[in-house]
């Protein structure tokens, strides 16, 4: 029989498809494992749901003699050695689409909060300084008619800026190419980055990480934001440069930040911490029942792809196919 293992809790619903023809184990101590736990857990596995904390290494290959797939439990793969696995012929999937409205919607919820100061002021109002309607407090800004800017509009960015059309919001947008059909829907503009730094008030980042989207918002890229503008970024950490946004942040040369992701998760910079024009939370993107149900299934589907023989649906690493027989 098929050995699975799934490296953290996920919803049932994946494993119930899989334990009808597969022998899954799941990690049941509540944390992520570290290497050596993990590749122990691995060595005689078929199949391993992992997640985007988990580093999908040589040693990880080199630990899996029998290992088939690697299903990862999120849309990015910047965790995985994808040249590596298709050394090895091991596929790797991700599970995209099914997570692309939960992703927009947090990226919203962390526009609104800077915007509207909501975790300042209910910090506020739980310590009970409230002494009565304030005519001048937690003034903070309106996001309805102004410039959005989304940089990297793949299926969530795209999403993202739908989501602002009920707000009557001009859109300009940065990718690698323009993107016509998301034009003709939302009248979007495509733009060169540093048009759409220097005259979005709100800027969104919604691209994988890459080499080329390392670091891509750096000291430069902060100067030529407005002051009133916020940065949300939900996608990875080290997409921004943490140090350079801090030094933005202290200095008002933004108005504020909503970040989902870190460059060095779980740790979260302790300057971060004591700023008040920041949101913080912890990678929580496509965290709704519904979407980490079907991430499950998703993962699920792949693995049994690859037993029933077929190619797996979300394959990532397509160069495998070169070199198989599927
Ligand atoms: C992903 O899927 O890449 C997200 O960051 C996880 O929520």
């Amino acid at each position: 029989m098929f050995k699975v293992f799934v490296t953290r809790q996920i919803p049932k619903e994946g494993i119930e498809l899989l334990k009808d023809v597969c022998e899954v184990e799941v990690n049941d101590i509540d944390r992520q494992l570290t290497k050596q736990e993990l590749c122990e857990k691995i060595k005689d596995k078929d199949a391993v749901i992992t997640q985007l904390a988990d580093a999908v290494d040589k040693e990880f290959f080199d630990a899996a003699k029998n290992l088939k797939i690697v299903a990862n439990y999120a849309v990015g793969f910047n965790n995985i050695d994808l040249d590596c696995a298709t050394k090895k012929r091991v596929f790797v999937t991700n599970t995209p689409d099914v997570l692309t409205i939960a992703t927009a919607e947090h990226a919203w919820a962390l526009l609104f909060a800077c915007a509207r100061r909501v975790v300042e002021a209910d910090n506020f109002t739980r310590r009970l300084k409230w002494q009565g309607f304030e005519p001048m407090a937690f003034l903070g800004l309106q996001i309805s008619g102004k410039t959005l800017g989304v940089i990297g509009a793949g299926r969530i960015g795209q999403a993202f800026a739908k989501m602002a059309c009920g707000f009557n919001m001009k859109i300009l947008y940065a990718s690698n190419t323009p993107k016509p059909d998301f034009e003709k829907q939302t009248n979007a503009k495509f733009v060169d980055l540093n048009t759409l730094l220097s005259e979005s008030d709100f800027v969104s980042i919604h691209t994988p990480l890459t080499p080329s989207t390392r670091q891509l918002i750096g000291k430069n890229q902060l100067a030529l934001m407005k002051p009133s503008s916020i940065l949300i970024n939900t996608s990875r950490g080290s997409v921004i440069d943490e140090n350079a946004l801090i030094e933005a942040l202290q200095n008002k040369q933004i108005y504020a930040a909503g970040l989902d992701v870190f460059e060095n998760e779980p740790n979260i910079d302790s300057n971060l911490l004591r700023l008040d024009n920041v949101v913080l939370t912890p990678h929580i993107g496509s965290a709704t029942l519904k979407t980490r149900t079907d991430m499950s299934i998703l993962a699920a589907q792949n693995i049994l792809d690859v037993i029933n023989n077929k190619i797996p649906r979300t394959l990532v690493n397509r160069d495998i196919l070169k070199y198989t027989t599927i």
